[in-house]
């Protein structure tokens, strides 16, 4: 397993937000954890990267237990995350921002090779790359975000909410993208998600999670094969 949390509960003083939920993700998985808004999905993220501190249980990544460590540790060890809303520097330019993801990380890496291959594979980047990332179309900025987090080759990525605010023709381009990561380069992935149809169509297997408790996992494409699964969960 390259990554098994187990009972992991968070909170903020007294608000609970995430309560006892285990999930695992293996190695070349796609998995998606769904839920609505405030069910505790970019907690959960957060806390997978040391952002924010576990309550109770343990997450261990390749068999190590991480629930400690702090977060550029675990940036170290290969995890990155894409954040909700992609948080790119504005003022600087989409080179600038790719490069402040290989800042002090594993500078063994070939930075031109690997600027290369994520031109490749997403070809507005290299259009755009002299110029301000506040100048890009949402679209556009949450591919800089992924690209910025792939740069330093990590062997986990997460990924909050990307299709958030975005047109569905973008929603379903970006999808594609991770999953041709994930398929054809081998990356393992963790999406948390409110779009669960698009999510699920590109996933192995999901959870879903509900005000802060998982009340389902299974494979994907059975919960969308399952009309009673998808009345339940997914309120279709
Ligand atoms: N920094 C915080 N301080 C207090 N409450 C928070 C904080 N961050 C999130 N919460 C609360 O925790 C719950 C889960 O939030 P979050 O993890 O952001 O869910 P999601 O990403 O699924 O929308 C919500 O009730 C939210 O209001
Ligand atoms: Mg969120």
């Amino acid at each position: 397993m390259l990554l098994n949390a187990q009972d992991i509960s968070i909170a903020y003083g007294d608000i609970q937000a995430v309560s006892q939920v285990s999930f695992h993700v293996e190695k070349g998985e796609l998995i998606s954890i769904i839920g609505a808004n405030g069910a505790g999905k970019t907690s959960i993220l957060n806390s997978i990267m040391g952002l924010v501190p576990l309550k109770e249980g343990k997450i261990f990544f390749d068999g190590k237990d991480i629930s400690a460590l702090p977060a550029y540790k675990r940036a170290k060890a290969g995890i990155r995350i894409v954040p909700e809303r992609s948080r790119l520097f504005p003022r600087l330019t989409v080179m600038e921002n790719l490069l402040v993801g290989a800042y002090r990380l594993r500078n063994k890496i070939p930075l031109q090779e690997r600027i290369e291959f994520l031109y490749s594979f997403f070809p507005i980047l290299e259009k755009r790359a002299s110029q301000p990332a506040a100048t890009l179309s949402g679209g556009e900025q949450q591919q800089v975000a992924i690209a910025r987090a792939l740069i330093s080759e990590p062997r986990l990525l997460l990924v909050d909410e990307v299709s958030m605010g975005l047109m569905p023709k973008l929603v379903d381009q970006v999808f594609e993208q991770l999953r041709r990561l994930n398929n054809d380069n081998g990356l393992s992935i963790l999406l948390v998600e409110q779009n669960a149809i698009a999510s699920l169509e590109i996933s192995h297997r999901a959870y879903v999670l509900e005000t802060g408790v998982c009340v389902y996992h299974g494979v994907a494409s059975e919960i969308l094969a399952d009309p009673k699964l998808k009345q339940a969960y997914l309120g279709h």
